[in-house]
């Protein structure tokens, strides 16, 4: 039986204030909707208790946006107060984040990872990590190739929060792909090698109180029953989809094994590419 993750998300939101082209969780089509934390926090609390998780991001969506987020944050680590805790943010709002928002990411030593999804936007958010954080001082410096922008830099500031900027101008495709009638289905890959190519399969997805493998099996139920008119997807793929179902705490409870439930190739690992081809972030 599973007791412990090494990662797992929280998915809080599906607004975000901007539109990156591509985005693997389609935030940027404006669908609506958020974590109704009051109605799934006892839920979680249950779960902490029988599963220890060594990092925690929070995220969405842009999870800035989420107006329980304080709560959110001292719940999440009141359940696992050991854990490394992130919220996975575009850096963009950080410059509005109010003092007792603020005062609850230091007090509850919440990492912020940053994705730059734009070079113009570096030094604006730097300067509002500083203005709300203290001086950064310089950690590391990981490059993927070298004089690249490409990477990670890692700070630590006054207040000692953890600051992540990723430096992400880059995407690859999402599940969705375009049709003649300029509508969207999903791919149809061969769903082993779709799953070992993928970036999200250790992405677990905590959302109103379960535990989902990753953040399509979240997102694309609530897009395509929102927007409905932008898809056209083959009815035997929307039976898989509706078939998909996520580990709950009755599953943990039963101690059933949820090793393949979580990390094995499952027939909805589909509607993702085989392949990967990156296209530069276009944001609105
Ligand atoms: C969906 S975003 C949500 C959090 C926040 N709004 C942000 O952009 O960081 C979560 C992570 O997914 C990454 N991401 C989103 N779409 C992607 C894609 N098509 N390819 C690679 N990474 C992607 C983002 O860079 C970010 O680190
Ligand atoms: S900032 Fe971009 S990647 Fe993040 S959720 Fe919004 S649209 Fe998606």
């Amino acid at each position: 039986m599973i007791n412990r993750l090494n990662y797992a998300e929280f998915y809080i939101t599906n607004h975000c204030n901007i539109s990156c082209s591509g985005c693997n969780r389609f935030n940027n089509y404006k669908f609506s909707g958020s974590e109704d934390w009051d109605s799934y926090c006892n839920i979680y609390k249950e779960w902490s208790s029988l599963l220890n998780i060594d990092h925690i991001a929070i995220l969405g969506g842009e999870p800035l946006l989420h107006p329980k987020l304080k709560q959110i944050l001292n719940d999440v680590r009141s359940f696992w107060p050991n854990a490394t805790i992130e919220i996975t943010t575009n850096g963009l709002l950080i410059e509005r984040i109010k003092p007792d928002l603020l005062q609850c990411l230091i007090d509850n030593n919440i990492q912020i990872y940053c994705s730059l999804h734009h070079p113009d936007w570096e030094e604006k958010i730097k300067k509002s990590m500083i203005d709300k954080f203290g001086n950064l001082e310089l950690l590391e410096k990981k490059r993927i190739i070298e004089n690249n922008p490409a990477g990670v830099d890692k700070f630590l500031t006054d207040t000692k929060n953890k600051i992540v900027l990723e430096y992400t101008y880059y995407f690859h495709q999402s599940a969705l792909v375009k049709t003649k009638n300029n509508k969207f289905t999903v791919h149809n890959s061969n769903y082993e090698k779709a799953h070992s190519n993928c970036d999200m399969k250790h992405s677990f997805h905590f959302f109103k109180g379960d535990l989902y493998k990753c953040g399509l099996m979240v997102t694309l139920p609530q897009i395509l029953e929102q927007k409905p008119e932008m898809f056209d997807i083959e009815k035997q793929q929307l039976n898989l989809l509706n078939e998909y179902t996520p580990v709950t705490l009755e599953h943990i409870k039963s101690g059933a094994d949820l090793h393949d439930m979580l990390y094995s190739p499952m027939p909805q690992c589909e509607f993702c590419p085989e392949e990967y081809h990156y296209h530069e972030i276009s944001t609105e």
